[in-house]
């Protein structure tokens, strides 16, 4: 990869949107495997230096689960500015997912419908790829990394499933995500319900204590609960005290910004600007149900660095983007630094520790 000191993606993505939108994310996969895509100048900024289980982050925005689903380009990802990488949703056996199209583009909403029902190369060939990037790549330049497991569609027990998960992909990753949410995946909300969340996360947590090499564990939850799930879901995360938990993956429902586009009638999960609002607000809902007790992860509709500072303020230690990737470019996780280090300077914090959760504190 080579560094440009400007970002010519305005120029290239009205090329970039002729295509369709899983044709151009395949061509921008090959173009970053092959080091054709400039990544942005290195900037530190001391404002946005932060921690996340432990481990010391120099900013908090990173890549959301979906865009690496076989893990293919970790370091490029890195090299892009992201302060962590989720890779994955991997599933236990590999599948193909739905037919096409299964991703949509709503331009003029910024935001992306996908059902591509977790196209997975299954975790023998993924945990191959984790070990031949763990080999390649010295300690210091590791980063912070987590794979997103889903139980996918012939798996006899859920639970098993994500068990398996960990185990195999633990001595190579820094956290692993339960992806209980899938808006594409029949039985995944399932287990949201309490008593099954309660199963797994103990089972879950078994397991991690057995493992010589523990990872973080997220839980990464829906943006369509009702008030009382949400409780429940907050309930279960205290009482095993989980490391995480990603508020929130993409929404079945259309919010009014989108119910007018032509696409909006297609199936499947909706993300970017329209999320924003419904998932930072279950965000806050989450903090407050929690106490501030279990460490957030922001996701959903964060374009900018004043996105991911409302995140932030409602109590996100740390934010993925994923869609604003697709609309602001390569250099997206540079400018959103750019901006958020503004927006904390504005507000007087020196420190964007000090801005998580600041909107419930006095
Ligand atoms: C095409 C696409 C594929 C995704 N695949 C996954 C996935 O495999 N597992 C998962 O947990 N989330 C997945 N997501 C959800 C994102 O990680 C993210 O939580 C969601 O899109 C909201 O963030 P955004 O508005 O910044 O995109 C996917 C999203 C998109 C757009």
């Amino acid at each position: 990869m080579y560094t440009l000191p400007f970002d010519t993606y305005p120029l290239l993505r009205p090329f970039a949107f002729l295509f369709d939108p899983e044709v151009a994310h395949n061509l921008a996969m090959g173009c970053l495997k092959k080091g054709l895509i400039p990544c942005p100048p290195k900037v530190d900024y001391p404002t946005l230096h932060t921690f996340f289980g432990g481990t010391e982050l120099p900013h908090p925005i990173g890549l959301g689960a979906g865009f690496d689903k076989q893990a293919e380009i970790i370091p490029q990802l890195f090299d892009l500015g992201f302060s962590h990488v989720e890779i994955g949703g991997v599933t236990p056996k590999p599948q193909p997912g739905n037919p096409k199209p299964r991703m949509f583009r709503i331009a003029e909403a910024g935001a992306l419908i996908n059902r591509f029902n977790l196209n997975s190369i299954g975790f023998d060939a993924f945990l191959r790829r984790l070990e031949a990037w763990y080999d390649l790549t010295p300690r210091e330049k590791r980063g912070m990394v987590g794979v997103n497991i889903a139980r996918g569609d012939n798996c006899l027990d859920d639970v098993e499933a994500f068990i398996w998960g960990i185990k195999k992909f633990s001595p190579y990753v820094r956290f692993v995500t339960l992806n209980i949410s899938c808006p594409n995946e029949a039985c995944a909300r399932q287990l949201e319900a309490e008593d099954k969340l309660k199963e797994l996360l103990e089972r879950v947590k078994n397991t991690i204590e057995t493992l010589e090499k523990k990872p973080l564990l997220i839980v990464k939850i829906s943006p369509d609960q009702t008030e009382e799930q949400a409780q429940a879901i907050a309930r279960a995360a205290l009482t095993f005290s989980i490391d995480g938990m990603i508020v929130s993956n993409t929404t079945a429902t259309r919010p009014p910004s989108v119910k007018s586009s032509p696409l909006a009638h297609q199936r499947g999960g909706l993300s970017g600007k329209p999320l924003f609002e419904m998932s930072t607000k279950l965000l806050g809902y989450m903090y407050q149900a929690t106490g501030g007790k279990i460490p957030l992860i922001g996701s959903g509709g964060v374009f900018t660095g004043e996105d991911a500072y409302a995140k932030i303020r409602k109590g996100a230690s740390i934010v993925q983007v994923y869609t604003a990737f697709v609309f602001r470019g390569p250099f997206v996780a540079a400018h959103i630094c750019k901006e958020l280090d503004a927006c904390l300077r504005r507000d007087g914090f020196s420190s964007v520790v000090d801005a998580v959760g600041a909107d419930f504190k006095k």
